[in-house]
This record gives C-alpha cells, sequence and structure tokens, in this order.
C-alpha cells in the first residue's frame, strides 16, 4: 500500500479483532534458532516485518511454513534442525532493525553469528552496545568489521554471567535472555525490560524447556541447558494496536468493541485515555472504548519503559490530544527523535510546539484534511487517526511503513464505519 485516502468526520462504530503481538512474534521466531524441535506459534500477525523475518530465518536454514488463522493472524511452524548459515545481511536488517535478535539466538546455538549492524532509522540512532556488551558478558567475542558484528562463542560455548543493563533495551534483554538459555550455569539480567513482549518469550522458552524465574520483573535469572525442545506458543495481543485503535474510537466520537485483548495490557494507556474522558469498559473477550459526547481534555504524557506510557503509543495519543479542550504537554523520553508527525499534524490544522523532547499541543475545535506524509511506523498510524477525525479528505503518503505493523488496517478501519 502507498497511500491512503481518508474522508473524516464519521464516528466509529463495530467489533474490532486485535492481532497477536509483531514485537514478540519477532523474537518468539527468532527463538526457533535455539532448538532442533519445531517452534509452532499462533496468532502471529500477517504483517511485512513478520514476513521480512521468516525470510532472513528461511535463510539461515531454518523450515518455515505458514498457515492462515480464523480471523486475523496467521500460525508458523519453524524447525531449526541444523542451521546452514549464521549471517543476518544488511539489505534486510537495514530494513527491520528487529532482525538484530537473531544475533543472541546464534551465537548460542553455532557459535558463531554474523550480523549486519542495523544502523539509524528515522526515530533516532538505536545503537546496540547495550546488546553486545551484554554478549561479551557471556563470553562471546565480539568484532566490529564492514558495517557487521561478528559474535564467536568460546570453544566450550557461552558462560553464564552477571549483567547490568545501563539502561532499559527491550530487543537487548531479549537477546541476552535468549542466549542465556543455552549458556552454561546462571545469568542474572538487572534492569532488564519489564515489557509483556519481554515476558512473552520468557513463557515460551520456558515451554521449550528453559529454566527462567523473574519473568515480568527488572531481575531475570536464567539457568542455562544444553538444549531446548520445540513446543507450541500462541502470541500475546497487541498492546499498541489495542491503543491504536482506542484512540481511533475516542478520536471520532465513536463506540466499538476490541475483541481478542485485554485492558490489563494497556493499564498506563487506559489512565490516560479515562482522564481524557474516554469511556473503558473491559467485556467478555476485550474492551468497549466509547465517547459519545463532550469533549475530550487534554492530558500529559511522559514515555516511559514498562510499565509507563509505551512511546509506541506517543504519536497516537498526541493525535488525539490536538483535538481535546485545553493543552497537553507530551514528553518523550525513550527516542531522540520521535516527533516527526509534529509537521504533519500541524499542516492538518493543529497547534503543536516542541521545544526539546516536550511538546506542548493546545486543543483545537477541529483537525481539516490535507496531503501529509508518514515516517515512521507510529508516525503513519497518528496521521490515519488524525484523518480519521478531520473535516474532509486526507491523504497519506509513503504508508508503506503501515503494512510493517498493523495487520489490514484498511480492512479493520472500513469495517467499523471509516471511509477509507
Ligand atoms: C523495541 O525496540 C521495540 N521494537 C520498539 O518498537 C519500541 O519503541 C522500543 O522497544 C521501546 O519500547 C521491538 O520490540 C521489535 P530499546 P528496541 O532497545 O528494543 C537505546 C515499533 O514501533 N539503546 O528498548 O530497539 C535506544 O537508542 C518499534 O514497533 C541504546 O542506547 O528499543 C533507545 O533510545 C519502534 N543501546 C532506548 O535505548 C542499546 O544497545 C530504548 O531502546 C539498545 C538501546
Amino acid at each position: 500500500m502507498d497511500r491512503i485516502l481518508i474522508r473524516g468526520g464519521r464516528p466509529l462504530r463495530g467489533r474490532i479483532p486485535i492481532s497477536g503481538a509483531k514485537n514478540a512474534a519477532l523474537p518468539l521466531l527468532a527463538a526457533s534458532l535455539l532448538s532442533e524441535g519445531p517452534l509452532v506459534l499462533e496468532n502471529v500477525p500477517d504483517v511485512v516485518d513478520i514476513a521480512s523475518m521468516a525470510g532472513l530465518l528461511g535463510e539461515l536454514g531454518v523450515g518455515v511454513s505458514i498457515a492462515n488463522g480464523e480471523e486475523v493472524g496467521q500460525t508458523i511452524t519453524l524447525a531449526a534442525r541444523d542451521v546452514k548459515d549464521i549471517t543476518a545481511p544488511y539489505d534486510l536488517v537495514r530494513k527491520m532493525r528487529a532482525s538484530v535478535v537473531v544475533l543472541g539466538p546464534l551465537v548460542a546455538r553455532c557459535g558463531h553469528a554474523r550480523v549486519s549492524l542495523p544502523g539509524g532509522c528515522a526515530i533516532g540512532t538505536r545503537p546496540i552496545d547495550f546488546h553486545l556488551k551484554a554478549l561479551a558478558q557471556l563470553g562471546a567475542e565480539i568484532e566490529l568489521a564492514g558495517g557487521y558484528v561478528e559474535a564467536r562463542a568460546p570453544a566450550g560455548g557461552l558462560v553464564g554471567a552477571d549483567i547490568t543493563f545501563p539502561a532499559v533495551t527491550v530487543t537487548g534483554t531479549e537477546n541476552a535472555m535468549m542466549a542465556a538459555a543455552l549458556a552454561r550455569g546462571e545469568t542474572v539480567l538487572h534492569n532488564a525490560a519489564r515489557e509483556p513482549e519481554v515476558a512473552d518469550l520468557a513463557n515460551c522458552l520456558v515451554k521449550m524447556g528453559a529454566e527462567i524465574e523473574g519473568i515480568g520483573t527488572d531481575t531475570i535469572r536464567i539457568q542455562g541447558r544444553d538444549r531446548l525442545s520445540g513446543t507450541t506458543h500462541r502470541v500475546l495481543p497487541d498492546r499498541i494496536e489495542t491503543g491504536t485503535y482506542a484512540v481511533a474510537a475516542a478520536i471520532t466520537g465513536g463506540d466499538v468493541e476490541l475483541t481478542g485483548t485485554s485492558i490489563e495490557l494497556i493499564k498506563s494507556v487506559a489512565d490516560v485515555l479515562v482522564a481524557s474522558g474516554v469511556e473503558l469498559t473491559p467485556t467478555a473477550n476485550g474492551i468497549r472504548v466509547a465517547r459519545e459526547n463532550g469533549r475530550l481534555a487534554g492530558v500529559d504524557i511522559m514515555t516511559e519503559p514498562f510499565p509507563g506510557f509505551p512511546t509506541d503509543m506517543q504519536a497516537q495519543a498526541m493525535a488525539l490530544m490536538t483535538v481535546a479542550g485545553g493543552a497537553a504537554m507530551i514528553t518523550e523520553t525513550v527516542f531522540e527523535n520521535r516527533c516527526m508527525h509534529v509537521p504533519e499534524l500541524c499542516r492538518m490544522g493543529a497547534n503543536i510546539n516542541v521545544h526539546g523532547a516536550s511538546a506542548i499541543i493546545r486543543g483545537v475545535a477541529g483537525l481539516s484534511g490535507a496531503p501529509v506524509m508518514a515516517t515512521d511506523l507510529r508516525a503513519s498510524v497518528s496521521l490515519v487517526l488524525a484523518g480519521l477525525a478531520a473535516e474532509g479528505e486526507t491523504e497519506i503518503n509513503r504508508v508503506y511503513h503501515l503494512d510493517r505493523g498493523y495487520e489490514r488496517l484498511e480492512a479493520k478501519l472500513a469495517a467499523f464505519g471509516a471511509d477509507v
């Protein structure tokens, strides 16, 4: 999909099935490298990033077969009987930096990995120094040459270590946890990421035979194993997609039910939405989100690692605040440059000023459609949300970003009344 045309101003109504979490499925796919037995992953979202990761694993010699799910999603069966290659090439890693999560499993399973350095991206430099430092503490020899990182385990394999991350890193924690699962002895990860996607990976590793304590906390203790076996695991619901569609309902004054998800997954987002005047009601298998009338109130937000307000919901929340009553201050603390959606929202009539890492948003009566440009996955979707609320037509260009992280976005939006 290269551009989206939205005629806004229609309240959204209906039921939306939430897909499995992209940011859980990506490391879970990489975990297939840790065992010879088949790993069956259910409720995997059918998005471009997943296809890219499945393609990379296929190149490495992992047998991959994909079957479509019922309403949304797909089941992917992976068998890494013998890993033929240990290189994650530049042309793939530059398109999807999350491919870096094959580094830990490859070094642990094959004793060697050659992964292209991901390079920067639109939202920041996003280095992987914490990943490399953790692998080095597990005994890996790390060498940087020609834009690639080469990691080699000692002859006897990786050895457990006591690792403290200088700052919270989601994929850094995931890389270290997967490497530690096959290291000799005990590894303790301090200042580990507590995102639900990290816990989902840990729960799957335990089903594969890993011994992991402290799942979901910032201190994770792993007893290494000689080998892991296959298992079947259902990917947890996508909390960012859940939050995104909750904002879609709120910003259009609609009333929708999000199914296949739960309010516990979006607590910090729910707190902001409720404070702003959105009604969130848990239902049998999801959440009802409604805002029939009355204006929303501006709410200040600061992004933080989990359980704080997720940076991946910052752009979506900002779109909502552009039409809320009063002002809201949004501070991005995780990435250094995650405000590219601001000038585009301003072209639609929003009143936003950015000072350093903080943006002050003064609510306006309404937005007006305009041609705008998407820059990264979450900025793109914030423009879609603004377009849904704006009077007139909004044309969003470069929306290939959306296909990377949102399964069948235009179909899901049309299903609950949007003119897309
Ligand atoms: C994960 O990225 C997510 N991606 C991101 O989602 C998400 O925004 C991010 O976590 C924060 O929650 C996946 O899970 C695939 P970090 P990750 O390592 O792991 C710095 C999306 O839209 N840092 O937690 O790459 C880094 O620069 C994507 O789905 C280092 O300095 O993020 C950043 O400022 C976007 N050195 C901060 O830490 C390192 O070695 C957090 O990064 C690693 C990170």
